[in-house]
Protein backbone atom coordinates (compact mmCIF):
# COMPACT_ATOMS: atom_id res chain seq x y z
CA UNK A 1 0.00 0.00 0.00
CA UNK A 2 1.44 3.41 -0.56
CA UNK A 3 1.68 6.03 2.21
CA UNK A 4 0.39 8.78 2.50
CA UNK A 5 2.92 11.66 2.39
CA UNK A 6 2.70 14.40 5.56
CA UNK A 7 2.96 18.04 3.94
CA UNK A 8 4.81 19.94 7.20
CA UNK A 9 7.47 21.94 5.06
CA UNK A 10 5.67 21.80 1.68
CA UNK A 11 4.92 25.44 1.93
CA UNK A 12 3.20 26.29 -1.57
CA UNK A 13 1.63 22.40 -1.62
CA UNK A 14 -0.05 23.25 1.78
CA UNK A 15 -1.35 26.66 0.43
CA UNK A 16 -2.40 25.54 -2.69
CA UNK A 17 -4.35 22.16 -1.26
CA UNK A 18 -5.79 24.59 1.24
CA UNK A 19 -6.95 26.23 -1.99
CA UNK A 20 -8.10 23.47 -3.35
CA UNK A 21 -10.38 22.22 -0.49
CA UNK A 22 -11.80 25.69 0.00
CA UNK A 23 -13.36 25.09 -3.30
CA UNK A 24 -12.68 28.72 -3.98
CA UNK A 25 -14.65 30.23 -6.97
CA UNK A 26 -12.61 31.68 -9.70
CA UNK A 27 -13.21 34.96 -11.10
CA UNK A 28 -9.49 34.97 -12.01
CA UNK A 29 -6.89 33.28 -14.31
CA UNK A 30 -6.19 30.50 -15.54
CA UNK A 31 -9.15 30.17 -17.29
CA UNK A 32 -9.60 27.06 -16.82
CA UNK A 33 -10.75 27.90 -13.78
CA UNK A 34 -9.54 25.47 -11.08
CA UNK A 35 -9.69 22.69 -13.87
CA UNK A 36 -13.12 22.12 -13.29
CA UNK A 37 -13.90 22.23 -17.15
CA UNK A 38 -11.74 19.27 -17.77
CA UNK A 39 -13.73 17.72 -15.55
CA UNK A 40 -17.07 18.44 -16.57
CA UNK A 41 -16.08 17.77 -20.60
CA UNK A 42 -14.17 14.74 -20.30
CA UNK A 43 -10.51 15.78 -20.25
CA UNK A 44 -10.41 15.09 -16.64
CA UNK A 45 -7.91 11.27 -16.91
CA UNK A 46 -6.16 12.72 -19.43
CA UNK A 47 -5.01 16.30 -17.41
CA UNK A 48 -4.90 13.90 -13.85
CA UNK A 49 -2.36 11.56 -16.20
CA UNK A 50 -0.68 14.88 -17.18
CA UNK A 51 2.39 14.05 -14.59
CA UNK A 52 2.91 10.53 -16.20
CA UNK A 53 3.51 12.51 -19.35
CA UNK A 54 6.12 14.73 -18.43
CA UNK A 55 9.05 14.01 -20.55
CA UNK A 56 11.40 15.70 -23.01
CA UNK A 57 12.68 15.10 -26.35
CA UNK A 58 12.97 11.21 -26.76
CA UNK A 59 12.05 9.06 -29.76
CA UNK A 60 8.83 9.88 -30.91
CA UNK A 61 8.31 13.03 -28.91
CA UNK A 62 9.64 15.78 -31.52
CA UNK A 63 10.72 18.83 -30.74
CA UNK A 64 9.21 21.94 -30.39
CA UNK A 65 12.31 23.65 -32.08
CA UNK A 66 12.12 21.95 -35.19
CA UNK A 67 8.84 20.80 -34.87
CA UNK A 68 8.20 17.92 -37.90
CA UNK A 69 6.09 15.17 -35.89
CA UNK A 70 3.82 15.73 -33.16
CA UNK A 71 4.65 18.86 -32.06
CA UNK A 72 4.17 19.88 -36.18
CA UNK A 73 1.07 18.32 -36.30
CA UNK A 74 -0.33 19.73 -33.26
CA UNK A 75 0.46 23.43 -33.82
CA UNK A 76 -1.01 23.30 -37.74
CA UNK A 77 -4.24 21.92 -36.27
CA UNK A 78 -4.01 24.99 -33.98
CA UNK A 79 -3.43 27.18 -36.88
CA UNK A 80 -6.04 25.91 -38.53
CA UNK A 81 -8.45 26.36 -35.91
CA UNK A 82 -7.28 29.96 -34.91
CA UNK A 83 -7.28 30.61 -39.25
CA UNK A 84 -3.32 32.08 -38.76
CA UNK A 85 -0.40 31.35 -41.57
CA UNK A 86 1.84 29.29 -38.90
CA UNK A 87 1.31 28.75 -34.68
CA UNK A 88 3.58 28.18 -32.40
CA UNK A 89 3.61 26.74 -28.81
CA UNK A 90 5.09 28.86 -25.97
CA UNK A 91 5.82 27.52 -23.04
CA UNK A 92 7.23 30.30 -21.02
CA UNK A 93 3.92 32.99 -21.65
CA UNK A 94 3.44 35.72 -23.48
CA UNK A 95 6.37 37.03 -22.27
CA UNK A 96 8.41 35.07 -24.29
CA UNK A 97 6.30 35.45 -27.44
CA UNK A 98 6.41 39.36 -27.49
CA UNK A 99 10.61 39.07 -26.62
CA UNK A 100 11.10 37.19 -29.65
CA UNK A 101 8.60 39.02 -31.91
CA UNK A 102 10.48 42.27 -31.06
CA UNK A 103 14.15 41.39 -31.33
CA UNK A 104 13.14 39.19 -34.55
CA UNK A 105 11.55 42.64 -35.87
CA UNK A 106 14.05 45.44 -34.85
CA UNK A 107 17.61 45.41 -35.09
CA UNK A 108 19.65 46.87 -32.80
CA UNK A 109 19.13 50.60 -32.47
CA UNK A 110 15.92 50.73 -34.20
CA UNK A 111 12.93 51.95 -32.95
CA UNK A 112 9.48 50.71 -32.31
CA UNK A 113 6.03 52.31 -32.19
CA UNK A 114 4.13 51.16 -29.21
CA UNK A 115 1.64 52.12 -26.74
CA UNK A 116 2.72 53.76 -23.47
CA UNK A 117 1.10 50.61 -21.01
CA UNK A 118 2.84 48.41 -22.91
CA UNK A 119 3.66 44.77 -21.11
CA UNK A 120 7.03 44.92 -19.47
CA UNK A 121 7.75 41.80 -21.29
CA UNK A 122 8.24 44.60 -24.65
CA UNK A 123 10.36 46.54 -22.40
CA UNK A 124 12.73 43.76 -21.68
CA UNK A 125 12.86 42.98 -24.96
CA UNK A 126 13.82 46.80 -25.89
CA UNK A 127 16.75 46.43 -23.16
CA UNK A 128 17.87 42.70 -24.27
CA UNK A 129 17.83 44.04 -27.70
CA UNK A 130 18.69 47.65 -27.44
CA UNK A 131 15.26 49.22 -29.33
CA UNK A 132 14.04 52.12 -29.05
CA UNK A 133 10.47 52.64 -28.11
CA UNK A 134 8.69 55.55 -29.95
CA UNK A 135 5.49 55.81 -27.18
CA UNK A 136 1.75 56.30 -28.41
CA UNK A 137 -0.31 57.68 -25.49
CA UNK A 138 -2.91 56.05 -24.25
CA UNK A 139 -6.42 57.19 -22.36
CA UNK A 140 -8.01 56.41 -18.90
CA UNK A 141 -11.45 54.92 -18.14
CA UNK A 142 -13.40 58.06 -16.08
CA UNK A 143 -15.04 55.50 -14.39
CA UNK A 144 -12.48 52.95 -13.33
CA UNK A 145 -10.07 54.57 -13.32
CA UNK A 146 -7.92 52.25 -15.69
CA UNK A 147 -6.36 51.59 -19.31
CA UNK A 148 -8.34 52.10 -22.30
CA UNK A 149 -6.11 51.93 -24.85
CA UNK A 150 -4.90 54.09 -27.51
CA UNK A 151 -7.04 55.97 -30.01
CA UNK A 152 -6.78 55.14 -33.64
CA UNK A 153 -6.51 58.54 -34.74
CA UNK A 154 -2.95 58.93 -32.32
CA UNK A 155 -2.22 55.83 -33.68
CA UNK A 156 -2.65 57.16 -37.48
CA UNK A 157 -0.47 60.31 -36.51
CA UNK A 158 2.03 58.62 -34.63
CA UNK A 159 2.64 56.17 -38.12
CA UNK A 160 2.33 59.91 -39.94
CA UNK A 161 5.27 61.40 -37.89
CA UNK A 162 7.63 58.78 -37.57
CA UNK A 163 7.62 57.16 -41.37
CA UNK A 164 11.12 55.73 -40.11
CA UNK A 165 9.78 53.37 -38.37
CA UNK A 166 9.18 49.98 -39.67
CA UNK A 167 7.47 47.88 -36.71
CA UNK A 168 3.75 49.35 -35.04
CA UNK A 169 3.28 46.90 -31.30
CA UNK A 170 0.15 47.46 -29.99
CA UNK A 171 -1.69 46.10 -27.17
CA UNK A 172 -5.66 44.80 -27.60
CA UNK A 173 -7.76 43.88 -25.98
CA UNK A 174 -6.85 45.79 -22.66
CA UNK A 175 -6.69 43.84 -19.15
CA UNK A 176 -10.38 45.36 -19.07
CA UNK A 177 -11.05 44.74 -22.16
CA UNK A 178 -11.39 47.73 -24.49
CA UNK A 179 -10.67 47.88 -28.00
CA UNK A 180 -10.28 50.22 -30.97
CA UNK A 181 -10.40 49.19 -35.10
CA UNK A 182 -7.67 47.62 -35.18
CA UNK A 183 -8.18 46.72 -38.48
CA UNK A 184 -8.27 50.24 -39.90
CA UNK A 185 -4.93 50.53 -38.09
CA UNK A 186 -3.53 47.45 -39.44
CA UNK A 187 -4.35 48.57 -43.01
CA UNK A 188 -3.24 52.18 -42.67
CA UNK A 189 0.23 50.95 -40.89
CA UNK A 190 0.54 48.11 -44.25
CA UNK A 191 -0.39 51.29 -46.72
CA UNK A 192 2.97 52.75 -44.70
CA UNK A 193 4.85 49.24 -44.84
CA UNK A 194 5.03 48.78 -41.27
CA UNK A 195 4.40 45.63 -39.81
CA UNK A 196 1.75 45.01 -36.64
CA UNK A 197 2.70 43.10 -33.71
CA UNK A 198 -0.30 42.42 -31.91
CA UNK A 199 -0.20 41.56 -27.42
CA UNK A 200 -3.39 39.90 -27.57
CA UNK A 201 -2.82 38.24 -24.40
CA UNK A 202 -6.03 39.07 -23.06
CA UNK A 203 -7.97 37.84 -25.89
CA UNK A 204 -7.21 34.31 -26.84
CA UNK A 205 -11.01 33.72 -26.84
CA UNK A 206 -11.96 36.31 -29.03
CA UNK A 207 -13.14 34.17 -32.13
CA UNK A 208 -15.38 32.16 -29.98
CA UNK A 209 -18.22 35.03 -30.73
CA UNK A 210 -19.53 36.95 -32.93
CA UNK A 211 -20.86 39.25 -30.05
CA UNK A 212 -17.38 39.76 -28.78
CA UNK A 213 -15.00 42.12 -30.51
CA UNK A 214 -12.74 40.93 -34.00
CA UNK A 215 -9.76 39.05 -33.03
CA UNK A 216 -6.91 40.24 -34.03
CA UNK A 217 -5.66 37.89 -36.69
CA UNK A 218 -9.23 38.65 -38.07
CA UNK A 219 -8.24 41.82 -38.00
CA UNK A 220 -4.73 41.58 -40.35
CA UNK A 221 -2.09 41.94 -37.34
CA UNK A 222 1.26 40.29 -38.55
CA UNK A 223 2.12 38.60 -36.02
CA UNK A 224 0.09 38.09 -32.45
CA UNK A 225 0.52 36.65 -28.92
CA UNK A 226 -1.48 35.18 -27.00
CA UNK A 227 -1.81 34.04 -23.20
CA UNK A 228 -4.39 30.67 -23.77
CA UNK A 229 -3.87 30.15 -19.89
CA UNK A 230 -5.70 33.29 -18.78
CA UNK A 231 -8.96 33.26 -21.00
CA UNK A 232 -8.95 29.78 -22.56
CA UNK A 233 -8.44 26.07 -20.17
CA UNK A 234 -4.99 26.00 -20.73
CA UNK A 235 -2.22 25.90 -18.09
CA UNK A 236 -0.48 29.02 -16.49
CA UNK A 237 2.75 30.26 -18.49
CA UNK A 238 1.24 28.26 -22.15
CA UNK A 239 0.75 30.41 -24.92
CA UNK A 240 0.58 31.10 -28.84
CA UNK A 241 1.99 33.17 -30.82
CA UNK A 242 0.41 33.59 -34.62
CA UNK A 243 2.12 34.74 -37.55
CA UNK A 244 -0.07 35.82 -41.22
CA UNK A 245 0.82 36.96 -44.58
CA UNK A 246 4.47 37.53 -45.72
CA UNK A 247 5.57 40.54 -44.11
CA UNK A 248 7.38 38.36 -41.49
CA UNK A 249 10.61 36.85 -41.44
CA UNK A 250 9.77 33.25 -39.96
CA UNK A 251 13.33 31.21 -39.98
CA UNK A 252 14.46 34.46 -37.99
CA UNK A 253 11.24 34.29 -35.40
CA UNK A 254 12.13 30.82 -34.77
CA UNK A 255 15.99 31.77 -33.90
CA UNK A 256 14.55 34.21 -31.40
CA UNK A 257 11.55 31.62 -30.27
CA UNK A 258 14.76 29.09 -29.36
CA UNK A 259 17.11 32.26 -27.56
CA UNK A 260 13.68 33.66 -25.10
CA UNK A 261 12.44 29.60 -23.98
CA UNK A 262 14.02 27.07 -21.59
CA UNK A 263 16.03 24.41 -24.40
CA UNK A 264 13.58 21.73 -22.12
CA UNK A 265 10.40 22.93 -22.64
CA UNK A 266 7.59 21.53 -21.04
CA UNK A 267 5.48 18.70 -22.81
CA UNK A 268 3.09 19.43 -19.67
CA UNK A 269 2.62 22.29 -20.98
CA UNK A 270 1.99 21.80 -24.71
CA UNK A 271 -0.38 19.01 -23.85
CA UNK A 272 -2.13 21.58 -22.06
CA UNK A 273 -2.55 24.00 -24.95
CA UNK A 274 -3.39 21.05 -26.87
CA UNK A 275 -6.41 20.34 -24.40
CA UNK A 276 -7.01 23.92 -24.28
CA UNK A 277 -7.21 24.00 -27.98
CA UNK A 278 -9.03 20.77 -28.39
CA UNK A 279 -11.81 22.22 -26.60
CA UNK A 280 -11.98 25.39 -28.07
CA UNK A 281 -12.43 23.84 -31.55
CA UNK A 282 -15.36 21.17 -30.27
CA UNK A 283 -17.37 23.12 -27.26
CA UNK A 284 -15.72 26.45 -27.18
CA UNK A 285 -18.57 28.47 -29.22
CA UNK A 286 -21.48 26.80 -27.22
CA UNK A 287 -20.00 27.49 -23.97
CA UNK A 288 -18.86 30.86 -24.64
CA UNK A 289 -23.12 31.84 -25.81
CA UNK A 290 -24.23 30.66 -22.54
CA UNK A 291 -21.00 32.34 -20.65
CA UNK A 292 -22.47 35.96 -22.51
CA UNK A 293 -25.96 34.92 -21.34
CA UNK A 294 -24.59 34.29 -18.03
CA UNK A 295 -22.65 37.53 -17.79
CA UNK A 296 -25.52 39.54 -19.19
CA UNK A 297 -27.97 38.13 -16.77
CA UNK A 298 -26.27 38.67 -13.93
CA UNK A 299 -24.98 42.20 -14.68
CA UNK A 300 -28.58 43.10 -15.39
CA UNK A 301 -29.20 41.46 -11.81
CA UNK A 302 -26.09 43.26 -10.08
CA UNK A 303 -27.50 46.46 -11.77
CA UNK A 304 -30.54 46.52 -9.79
CA UNK A 305 -29.02 46.28 -6.62
CA UNK A 306 -28.97 50.27 -5.05
CA UNK A 307 -24.86 51.57 -5.00
CA UNK A 308 -23.49 48.68 -7.12
CA UNK A 309 -22.11 50.17 -10.54
CA UNK A 310 -21.02 47.45 -13.38
CA UNK A 311 -18.67 49.17 -16.27
CA UNK A 312 -18.76 47.03 -19.29
CA UNK A 313 -15.86 47.02 -21.56
CA UNK A 314 -16.29 46.35 -25.31
CA UNK A 315 -15.30 42.42 -24.28
CA UNK A 316 -18.00 40.96 -22.63
CA UNK A 317 -16.29 38.22 -20.39
CA UNK A 318 -14.27 41.07 -18.46
CA UNK A 319 -16.60 42.62 -15.83
CA UNK A 320 -15.39 45.70 -13.68
CA UNK A 321 -17.88 46.33 -10.39
CA UNK A 322 -17.70 48.90 -8.13
CA UNK A 323 -19.41 49.57 -4.93
CA UNK A 324 -17.84 53.02 -4.26
CA UNK A 325 -21.14 54.48 -4.28
CA UNK A 326 -21.53 52.54 -0.78
CA UNK A 327 -18.10 53.70 0.16
CA UNK A 328 -16.43 50.35 -0.38
CA UNK A 329 -13.26 50.82 -1.94
CA UNK A 330 -12.20 47.73 -4.90
CA UNK A 331 -9.34 46.55 -2.30
CA UNK A 332 -11.69 46.40 0.68
CA UNK A 333 -14.28 44.24 -1.55
CA UNK A 334 -11.60 42.03 -3.15
CA UNK A 335 -10.78 41.26 0.62
CA UNK A 336 -14.58 40.31 1.95
CA UNK A 337 -15.37 38.64 -1.07
CA UNK A 338 -12.46 36.32 -0.38
CA UNK A 339 -12.45 36.18 3.37
CA UNK A 340 -16.40 36.27 3.61
CA UNK A 341 -17.45 34.96 0.94
CA UNK A 342 -15.12 32.32 -0.55
CA UNK A 343 -14.66 34.25 -4.32
CA UNK A 344 -11.45 35.54 -5.76
CA UNK A 345 -11.22 37.97 -8.58
CA UNK A 346 -8.92 38.77 -10.64
CA UNK A 347 -7.82 42.27 -9.36
CA UNK A 348 -8.29 45.50 -7.37
CA UNK A 349 -8.09 48.83 -7.59
CA UNK A 350 -9.25 51.94 -6.05
CA UNK A 351 -12.69 52.05 -7.50
CA UNK A 352 -13.43 48.25 -7.78
CA UNK A 353 -12.83 45.30 -8.77
CA UNK A 354 -11.88 43.05 -12.09
CA UNK A 355 -13.74 39.53 -13.14
CA UNK A 356 -12.09 37.53 -15.60
CA UNK A 357 -14.74 35.59 -16.92
CA UNK A 358 -14.37 32.30 -19.10
CA UNK A 359 -15.91 29.13 -20.80
CA UNK A 360 -14.57 27.40 -17.39
CA UNK A 361 -17.14 29.52 -15.36
CA UNK A 362 -20.34 28.27 -14.40
CA UNK A 363 -23.88 30.24 -13.63
CA UNK A 364 -23.55 28.79 -10.02
CA UNK A 365 -19.97 30.80 -10.10
CA UNK A 366 -22.26 34.06 -11.18
CA UNK A 367 -25.48 33.09 -8.62
CA UNK A 368 -22.65 33.18 -5.93
CA UNK A 369 -20.84 36.44 -6.90
CA UNK A 370 -24.81 37.87 -6.85
CA UNK A 371 -25.90 36.52 -3.72
CA UNK A 372 -22.54 38.19 -2.15
CA UNK A 373 -22.86 41.36 -3.63
CA UNK A 374 -26.36 41.33 -2.72
CA UNK A 375 -25.09 40.95 0.94
CA UNK A 376 -22.35 43.30 1.21
CA UNK A 377 -24.48 46.13 0.03
CA UNK A 378 -27.47 45.23 2.47
CA UNK A 379 -25.08 44.63 5.66
CA UNK A 380 -22.29 46.67 4.97
CA UNK A 381 -21.61 49.20 7.53
CA UNK A 382 -18.04 50.80 7.79
CA UNK A 383 -18.27 51.01 11.44
CA UNK A 384 -19.40 47.47 12.45
CA UNK A 385 -19.99 44.34 10.82
CA UNK A 386 -16.72 43.56 8.74
CA UNK A 387 -13.40 44.24 10.14
CA UNK A 388 -11.92 45.73 6.96
CA UNK A 389 -9.26 48.41 6.78
CA UNK A 390 -11.00 51.46 6.59
CA UNK A 391 -10.97 53.33 3.47
CA UNK A 392 -8.76 56.23 3.38
CA UNK A 393 -9.40 58.09 0.44
CA UNK A 394 -12.88 60.38 0.33
CA UNK A 395 -14.68 60.84 -2.84
CA UNK A 396 -13.04 64.43 -3.30
CA UNK A 397 -9.83 63.26 -2.66
CA UNK A 398 -10.23 60.38 -5.40
CA UNK A 399 -11.14 62.76 -8.02
CA UNK A 400 -8.19 65.54 -7.08
CA UNK A 401 -5.93 62.52 -8.11
CA UNK A 402 -7.59 61.73 -10.96
CA UNK A 403 -7.61 65.49 -12.09
CA UNK A 404 -3.76 65.52 -11.49
CA UNK A 405 -2.66 62.61 -12.86
CA UNK A 406 -0.27 63.97 -15.53
CA UNK A 407 -0.97 61.48 -18.45
CA UNK A 408 2.56 63.16 -20.60
CA UNK A 409 5.09 61.50 -22.57
CA UNK A 410 8.33 62.29 -20.78
CA UNK A 411 11.56 63.55 -22.94
CA UNK A 412 13.91 60.39 -23.05
CA UNK A 413 17.64 60.84 -22.80
CA UNK A 414 18.85 57.65 -22.73
CA UNK A 415 17.47 54.32 -24.43
CA UNK A 416 15.65 51.22 -22.40
CA UNK A 417 19.28 49.69 -22.41
CA UNK A 418 21.79 52.81 -21.86
CA UNK A 419 19.73 53.31 -18.96
CA UNK A 420 19.42 50.00 -17.46
CA UNK A 421 23.15 49.92 -17.60
CA UNK A 422 23.96 53.52 -16.26
CA UNK A 423 24.79 53.88 -12.88
CA UNK A 424 22.36 55.42 -10.54
CA UNK A 425 22.27 57.02 -7.31
CA UNK A 426 19.25 58.00 -4.66
CA UNK A 427 18.40 61.21 -4.33
CA UNK A 428 15.26 62.96 -2.39
CA UNK A 429 11.96 62.90 -4.71
CA UNK A 430 11.73 66.56 -4.60
CA UNK A 431 15.47 67.04 -5.80
CA UNK A 432 14.86 64.83 -8.92
CA UNK A 433 13.09 67.35 -10.55
CA UNK A 434 15.17 67.35 -14.35
CA UNK A 435 17.22 64.80 -13.51
CA UNK A 436 17.18 61.44 -15.59
CA UNK A 437 15.29 58.71 -13.71
CA UNK A 438 16.73 55.78 -12.97
CA UNK A 439 13.58 53.99 -12.28
CA UNK A 440 9.95 53.34 -13.26
CA UNK A 441 7.35 55.13 -11.67
CA UNK A 442 4.21 53.83 -12.14
CA UNK A 443 0.96 54.60 -9.69
CA UNK A 444 -2.12 52.00 -9.48
CA UNK A 445 -4.25 52.71 -10.54
CA UNK A 446 -4.00 53.05 -13.59
CA UNK A 447 -0.63 51.16 -13.83
CA UNK A 448 0.98 53.18 -16.86
CA UNK A 449 4.60 54.09 -16.05
CA UNK A 450 4.19 58.12 -15.77
CA UNK A 451 8.96 58.27 -15.95
CA UNK A 452 10.79 55.12 -17.21
CA UNK A 453 13.91 54.81 -16.80
CA UNK A 454 16.27 57.30 -18.92
CA UNK A 455 13.41 59.67 -18.99
CA UNK A 456 13.40 63.53 -17.26
CA UNK A 457 11.35 63.43 -14.26
CA UNK A 458 9.39 66.29 -13.95
CA UNK A 459 7.55 68.38 -11.29
CA UNK A 460 4.03 67.13 -12.46
CA UNK A 461 5.05 64.01 -11.70
CA UNK A 462 6.46 64.63 -8.49
CA UNK A 463 3.57 66.44 -7.46
CA UNK A 464 1.68 63.78 -8.23
CA UNK A 465 3.71 61.06 -6.54
CA UNK A 466 3.36 63.17 -3.49
CA UNK A 467 -0.21 63.67 -3.45
CA UNK A 468 -0.59 59.62 -4.31
CA UNK A 469 2.28 59.31 -1.11
CA UNK A 470 -0.22 61.72 0.77
CA UNK A 471 -3.49 59.66 -0.06
CA UNK A 472 -1.81 56.17 0.54
CA UNK A 473 -1.98 55.10 -3.23
CA UNK A 474 0.25 52.61 -4.31
CA UNK A 475 3.09 53.94 -6.85
CA UNK A 476 5.31 50.53 -7.85
CA UNK A 477 8.37 50.43 -10.00
CA UNK A 478 10.33 52.73 -6.92
CA UNK A 479 12.42 50.67 -4.56
CA UNK A 480 11.42 52.77 -1.86
CA UNK A 481 7.95 51.77 -0.83
CA UNK A 482 7.64 54.99 1.27
CA UNK A 483 8.46 57.61 -1.47
CA UNK A 484 10.83 59.56 -0.14
CA UNK A 485 13.79 58.94 -2.98
CA UNK A 486 14.51 58.27 -5.88
CA UNK A 487 17.24 56.13 -8.02
CA UNK A 488 18.37 59.12 -10.99
CA UNK A 489 21.12 58.85 -13.59
CA UNK A 490 24.15 60.77 -13.33
CA UNK A 491 24.51 61.90 -17.36
C1 LIG B 1 -0.98 42.94 -21.72
C2 LIG B 1 -0.12 41.77 -21.33
N1 LIG B 1 0.76 41.29 -22.18
C3 LIG B 1 1.56 40.24 -21.88
C4 LIG B 1 1.49 39.63 -20.66
C5 LIG B 1 2.39 38.48 -20.36
O1 LIG B 1 1.68 37.30 -20.48
P1 LIG B 1 2.15 35.92 -19.84
O2 LIG B 1 1.70 35.94 -18.41
O3 LIG B 1 1.43 34.89 -20.65
O4 LIG B 1 3.62 35.82 -19.97
C6 LIG B 1 0.57 40.11 -19.71
C7 LIG B 1 0.50 39.46 -18.39
O5 LIG B 1 -0.24 39.71 -17.54
C8 LIG B 1 -0.24 41.20 -20.04
O6 LIG B 1 -1.13 41.71 -19.16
Amino acid sequence: MTKEIKFEQNYINNKLQNIVNHDLISFHMPGHKKGKIYDKLGYGKLVKDLYKMDTTEIIETDNLFSAEEIIKDSQDRASKIFKSGQSYYLVNGSTCGIQAAILATCKPKSKILINRDCHQSAINAFILGDVEPVYIKGSICENTYTIQGVSEQDVISAIDNNEDIKVLMLTYPSYYGMVFDLEKICRYAHEKGMMVIVDEAHGAHLNLSDKLPKSALEQGADIVIQSLHKTLPAFTQSSMLHVQGDLVDKKNLERFLKIVQSSSPSYVLMSSLEIAIDIHDRYGKGLMDNLLNDIENFEADLSKIDGVKVIKGHDATKVFISLKDLGINGYDLEEILRYKYNIQVELSNYYGVLLICTIGNEKNDFDAFLEAIKSIAKNFNKNHDLKIKQDNLNQKEAELIHINYPNIIPKKVLSPREAFYSDKKEVKLKDSIGKVSGEYIIPYPPGISLTSPGEIITKEVIDYILICKEYGMNVSGLKDKSLDIIEIIEN
